[in-house]
């Protein structure tokens, strides 16, 4: 134990006032763990998980607030496997929102005491359920002083998610129309506002109880997905961008239909993770690969479009957008209910409720 607390502090640019419980050089804290795939019920409080050391662009966050999303859920009950099994246990969640407690070498940007937010990557295996969260400082972007912690941690992986596909990979620009399919989830709200901000025309699907908020968030056009309009014969070749973050393939052909000739149909519903997870890493990662290049050639063809598999990566560009768009009222993600930490297996109950509306968050006293 001396000997790992003399290597945390050589790593550490700056002590941590608090760290864990309290005492000043503890080296582990509370966490929510996954000790092995299933229900809600595997997801075990500890008390004692270590904090690893600090990499040089590494920050420590004293944890206010952690998002749950619906990749939270899927991993529990072993989406990604073939990736996580032998990694076993992990920490659970992406979005955080805190203080920072301790900042690596190389950290310029951030300092000790600042109130951030921010995601981890998808693959991450430390996650942010727990009382302290490592994340990059590229990974963090100073909270929002008008969001609490909780409304900051419902927002960046959702958001991120969405920059990744319409700003990144589609590059839409001022004047295009977008299609959000699925536009009263988090993704799609976070789809709709980003979209406003960079100029384009919106329009979404979603059930009857979203309307206001899809509203709210921008839309210029709302279509009921449990009405029976028929959405390819109406809107055929109108839009630029199609966002699909139901991803089946009624939505898939609906989506490719209604987009112009070089427009970006992108799915959130990307095979390579249950490929790998079928076939093993090696031959479900090439089984993918020659999947999506047949997908792409064969739309090319016939429809004319671009057809990608969008995947959330941190973008520390996206993520200061979002919080400069957050500050000033342009980008909000609704939050259902918030749990003590202690009570994660409760939250993932409550949210994979379909019924249930909003993001639900996870607190850290
Ligand atoms: N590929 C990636 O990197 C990535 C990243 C983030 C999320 N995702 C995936 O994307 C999906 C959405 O994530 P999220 O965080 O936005 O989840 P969410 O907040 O739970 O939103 C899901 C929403 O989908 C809507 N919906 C369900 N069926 C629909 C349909 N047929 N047509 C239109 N809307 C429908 C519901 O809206 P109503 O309330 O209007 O019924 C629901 O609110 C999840 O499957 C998630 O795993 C993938």
């Amino acid at each position: 134990m001396l000997v790992r607390k003399a290597t945390m502090r050589a790593h550490l640019r700056t002590v941590p006032k608090r760290f864990g419980d309290g005492g000043q050089g503890m080296s582990t804290c509370r966490a929510v763990v996954l000790p092995r795939f299933g229900g809600p019920e595997v997801l075990e409080v500890r008390l004692n998980e270590p904090i690893p050391d600090l990499g040089p662009s590494e920050v420590l966050v004293r944890t206010k607030a952690a998002g749950i999303n619906p990749l939270d859920l899927k991993m529990r009950g072993g989406y990604g496997k073939s990736l996580f099994k032998p990694l076993l246990p992990l920490i659970l969640g992406r979005d955080v929102s805190g203080e920072i407690t301790a900042v690596g070498k190389a950290v310029s940007q951030l300092h000790v005491g600042q109130e951030v937010f921010g995601s981890l990557h998808p693959t991450a295996v430390r996650g942010t359920y727990t009382d302290y969260a490592i994340l990059a400082d590229e990974q963090l972007a100073p909270k929002p002083a008008n969001l609490t912690h909780v409304a900051a941690a419902a927002i960046p992986f959702a958001a991120l998610t969405a920059w990744r596909a319409l700003h990144s990979m589609a590059q839409i620009r001022p004047g295009q129309r977008v299609l959000v399919m699925g536009g009263g989830g988090a993704v799609g709200l976070a789809a709709i506002y980003l979209s406003r901000a960079l100029g384009c025309q919106v329009s979404c699907t979603c059930g009857k109880r979203s309307i206001d908020l899809v509203k709210e968030a921008g839309a210029d056009e709302t279509i009921d997905y449990t009405s029976e309009e028929n959405i390819q014969g109406q809107f055929k070749g109108q839009f630029d961008a199609v966002l699909d973050t139901i991803g089946v393939e009624e939505t898939e052909a609906a989506g490719v239909n209604v987009l112009k000739r070089g427009g970006h149909y992108l799915t959130l519903q990307g095979e390579a993770v249950s490929l790998a997870d079928k076939y093993g890493l090696l031959a479900g990662g090439a089984l993918a690969a020659a999947t999506l290049l047949r997908k792409q050639v064969q739309y090319r063809q016939s429809h004319g479009i671009e057809y990608w598999w969008a995947i959330m990566r941190t973008d520390v560009e996206g993520l200061h957008e979002i919080a400069r768009l957050a500050k000033v009222n342009k980008l909000r993600i609704p939050v259902g209910r918030s749990f003590p930490l202690t009570e994660a297996s409760e939250a993932h109950r409550l949210r994979e409720n379909k019924a249930n509306q909003g993001k639900v968050i996870l607190e850290a006293q």
